[in-house]
């Protein structure tokens, strides 16, 4: 079948690679991919939120499956209108994915149905926010309530970063609309674990544990990024926080989409804190993580159009999802700049230097005059695979130092939180 994939970032690089291993697949294409994953998806001049101009595209090329990479097309109804022409999509409904688009929508939901999370307070006047603050504990957490490019959430050391955030947000709008109702949330501690799940509304299959490195700099200190890295499996998702995980969270979840009326189909991510046994959740998002993507996805043995033609069939109960054995690390490889305004246009080497179990995905680059440039914050992503996660990590970094452009920067120390579980 044609397949569409919508984005151009490096996880939408590791799904196009994943959906070309498909025996099924005859022609890939991204809207608007990246002159990096070019040789496997062709690109397509359209903006990832062009609803009808990627309907006609569909419509044009008899594509049938279409995987929806970003949050932002989601939350424009991208989904909605593919399916309304008999397309196949990843990724779930606008009604669905209010559950990223909007975190009053998400805690309240949580709170509802007894799904474990921070306690919180949603303000939609600044004042009321302020006054709040007086009494707060700290640390406290400031969230915007919509979508804010993953800067949207401010954790405040003290009332007057706090009071800060919330005037940032709230007054001077630098998220926008994003900004008109905050969150102010309970801080938690313990260690992070992201949980991918397939779901078609009713069945929900977790992926592989992963975790990302949010951080800009080794030791998770510095500004907050997009992710730094990540790998999988994570052992922090143990069997049993796994199973914690399902049962109070995952499937809790879409039960309740279901029974709002929000029946919620595609890949779930949970953004959950790991403490003393057990989980709570940070966050909800509607699609695929980025870069966990490219650490859980190479690992992935079933052939991707089989199960998201299983998830818009409703038949994922029916579906055996296999994962290799073995661990994925990835080491994002970022810009001077990153994660503030990026240096780019910097010429990269070392990219045709391929070597066995890495893959080199591309997140911020462009092809000038034959050369791959840098050409955004997160510019390319190193993935290695081994049976052992030591290795995996010595071969991750082996490629990352194979290749450069001026002032490139990465962290040291992905995947090293593991060993603390790992004897
Ligand atoms: P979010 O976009 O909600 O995942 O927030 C981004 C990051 O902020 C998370 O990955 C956590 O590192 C951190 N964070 C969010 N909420 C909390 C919280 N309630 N307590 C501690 N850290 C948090
Ligand atoms: N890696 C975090 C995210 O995709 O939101």
């Amino acid at each position: 079948m044609n397949v569409l994939i919508i984005g151009g970032g490096g996880r939408e690089h590791a799904i196009a690679a994943k959906i070309n291993e498909s025996k099924r697949l005859t022609k890939l294409y991204a809207a608007p991919g990246s002159d990096g994953m070019a040789d496997i998806a062709e690109k397509v001049p359209l903006a990832v939120t062009d609803v009808e101009g990627i309907v006609a595209f569909a419509r044009e090329k008899e594509i049938e499956m279409v995987f929806i990479g970003p949050e932002v097309p989601l939350l424009a109804g991208l989904a909605d209108a593919l399916l309304k022409e008999g397309v196949m999509v990843l990724g779930p409904e606008k009604a669905a994915a209010e559950l990223e688009g909007s975190k009053v929508f998400s805690k309240n939901i949580m709170k509802k149905y007894a799904i474990p999370t921070g306690a919180y307070e949603v303000f939609t006047d600044a004042s009321a926010a302020i006054a709040y603050l007086e009494t707060a504990a700290y640390p406290t957490v400031v969230k915007a309530d919509g979508l804010a490019a993953g800067k949207g959430v401010i954790i405040a050391e003290n009332r007057e970063d706090a009071v800060a955030a919330v005037k940032s947000m709230m007054e001077d709008k630098v998220f926008g609309e994003s900004g008109s109702r905050v969150v102010i949330e309970e801080f938690l501690t313990g260690e992070e674990l992201s949980l991918l799940a397939f779901t078609d509304g009713k069945t929900v299959v977790p992926m592989i544990p992963s975790q990302d490195h949010k951080r800009i700099d080794d030791n998770d200190e510095g500004l907050n990024t997009g992710g730094m890295g990540a790998y999988a499996p994570a052992p922090v998702g143990s069997p049993e926080i796994i199973d914690a995980a399902m049962e109070k969270v995952m499937k809790p979840l879409v039960a309740a989409m279901a029974q709002e009326g929000k029946p919620y189909r595609g890949v779930l991510y949970a953004g959950l804190m790991v403490e003393n046994g057990d989980v709570k959740v940070l966050e909800f998002n509607a699609r695929f993580g980025d870069p966990e993507t490219q650490a859980v996805l190479p690992l992935l043995d079933t052939d991707i159009i089989d199960i998201v033609e299983a998830i818009n069939r409703g038949t994922l109960d029916q579906t055996e999802i296999r994962w290799k054995d073995g661990y994925a690390v990835c080491v994002v490889i970022s810009a001077k700049g990153y994660p503030g305004t990026p240096v780019k246009g910097d010429v990269i080497s070392g990219l045709e230097a391929e070597t066995e179990d890495t893959f080199v995905f591309h997140a911020g680059t462009k092809k000038e005059n034959g050369a791959f440039v840098s050409n955004g914050g997160r510019v390319l992503g190193v993935t290695a695979f081994d049976r052992d996660l030591k290795t995996a990590i010595e071969k991750a970094y082996a490629r990352v130092r194979t290749i450069s452009f001026k002032e490139c920067h990465y962290r040291n120390d992905i995947g090293q939180k593991a060993f603390r579980h790992l004897t």
